[in-house]
């Protein structure tokens, strides 16, 4: 199967890098969200993106114009009706994941295959929300999307070959190193590094070290563009926090516990760069 046309669920950190990637590659993306305002804010941020890469002589003004062309965003998941493939991006949530599947399911051809970006929740679960589990499979992106290089592919144990292949071929045709992984809590990336960015938030939760102190040792002593808690920051520490109570939840191993610092910030709505205000403080452009 040719893929032409691509779905995206979720607009927000994640879905945004994914949509314009798979744009700038040439696909024509449908991307969804859940009410105008954030979709709007998605597509604002793409079109920003787009702006600095242009202001940086990366692409040229035509560049971001096709891409831009190629991209329509809807509040209706009824529009992914078209896709060949659909990536979820949305909240790291069992029951939000579940509730989209059993949808796409409804809503996609039989051809239509149907990808998780989901950071550690089972996809063999997702996939059984569906009438397809063989054509469903994660595809975990890393952050950013557009300048990370690698793609973490993780087949169930109902993953046709077919439907791998299918995802590998699409995965290089957007420039990723496509690695797989077995559908097991945290697949590869999350599985190691979560026990590393719980490990720098207890250091602050116990007072050690300020989160500059922390990130300098990591930046200047590993090497590390950016240390755990600016990490943090970026990815979400709500995505993070959810990632981090399902590994526990699975493996019922104290390293995954999420610190009850996190689970403050959270209720407080600093959740990082997308609030202005995680770790560090990020006054608005
Ligand atoms: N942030 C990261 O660095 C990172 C990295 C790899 C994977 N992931 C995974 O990617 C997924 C998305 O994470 P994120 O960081 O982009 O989260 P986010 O909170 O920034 O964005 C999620 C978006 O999904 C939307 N959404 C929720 N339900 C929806 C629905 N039914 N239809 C359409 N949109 C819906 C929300 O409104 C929100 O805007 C999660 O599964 C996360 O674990 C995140």
């Amino acid at each position: 199967m040719e893929i032409k046309n691509v779905g995206v669920v979720g607009c927000g950190v994640m879905g945004v890098g994914i949509t314009q990637l798979c744009a700038q590659s040439g696909y024509n993306v449908v991307v969804t969200e859940v009410s105008d305002e954030l979709l709007n804010k998605g597509l604002k941020s793409i079109d920003a993106v787009l702006g600095r890469l242009v202001a940086k002589e990366k692409i040229s003004p035509r560049d971001k114009e096709s891409t831009l062309a190629r991209i329509r965003g809807t509040t209706d998941l009824g529009e992914l009706s078209g896709c060949d493939i659909v990536i979820e991006a949305a909240t790291e949530d069992m029951a939000v994941k579940k509730d989209i599947f059993a949808r796409l399911d409804k809503v996609c051809p039989r051809r239509t295959i149907l990808a998780t970006n989901t950071s550690v929740l089972s996809v063999a679960d997702i996939a059984a929300a569906t009438k397809r589990p063989e054509q469903v499979l994660g595809l975990h992106f890393a952050n950013p999307v557009p300048v990370m290089k690698i793609l973490e592919m993780i087949v169930t144990i109902a993953t046709s070959q077919g439907t791998a292949e299918i995802a590998r071929k699409f995965g290089e045709s957007i420039g990723k190193t496509v690695v797989t992984a077995k559908d097991l809590p945290g697949f590869i990336s999350n599985r190691i590094s979560t026990s590393y960015l719980l490990n720098a938030v207890r250091l602050v939760q116990e007072g050690i070290a300020t989160p500059e102190d922390i990130d300098t040792v990591f930046r200047l002593g590993a090497g590390h563009p950016m240390g755990p808690l600016q990490t943090l920051d970026l990815i979400g520490i709500d995505t993070v926090y959810r990632g981090a109570s399902a590994l526990y939840d699975e493996l019922k191993d104290p390293q995954y516990a999420p610190p009850p610092l996190m689970k403050r910030m959270v209720a407080l709505g600093w959740l990082g760069r997308k609030t202005g205000k995680g770790f560090y403080e990020y006054p608005k452009e």
